[in-house]
């Protein structure tokens, strides 16, 4: 192989990365891939909580009466108790993304 096709394979990964990590970050953006990454090893995949282990339900008739205000506060900083498991805030997310978190688990509790 020559250089030039050296360089123009080069060229290719570095056109084919470029297209991909884009869609990797989109991946991780959505509301439900972080809810799933982050929150249900806890709070299970459809958000039932593990009563047993102290978690609570998200799809609870109580969690339904939370506004959306509490439950961002809850994600982010803690809540009222600010508890330091749930401070996401400080571990690097995003107001956005907690957003997207919130609409996902109301969407959880239309199910
Ligand atoms: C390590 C396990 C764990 C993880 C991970 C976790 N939680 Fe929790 N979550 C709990 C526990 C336990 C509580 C109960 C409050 C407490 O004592 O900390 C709770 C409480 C909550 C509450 C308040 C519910 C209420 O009725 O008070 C919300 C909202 C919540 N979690 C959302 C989330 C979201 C969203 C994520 C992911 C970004 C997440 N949690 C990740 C264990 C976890």
């Amino acid at each position: 192989m020559n250089t030039s096709r050296l360089a123009v394979l080069i060229l290719m990964l570095a056109v084919a990365a470029f297209i991909l990590v884009p869609s990797l970050s989109w991946a991780a953006d959505d509301g439900a891939t972080i809810y799933r990454t982050k929150c249900a090893a806890c709070h299970g995949v459809d958000g039932a909580g593990k009563p047993a282990a102290k978690i609570p339900s998200l799809i609870s008739d109580d969690a339904k009466k939370a506004t959306d205000a509490n439950l961002t506060d809850g994600i982010a900083n803690g809540g009222a108790s600010k508890k330091p498991g749930h401070a996401y805030e400080t571990k690097g997310m995003t107001p956005d993304q907690i957003k997207m978190i919130v609409s996902y688990i109301r969407e959880l509790q239309k199910k």
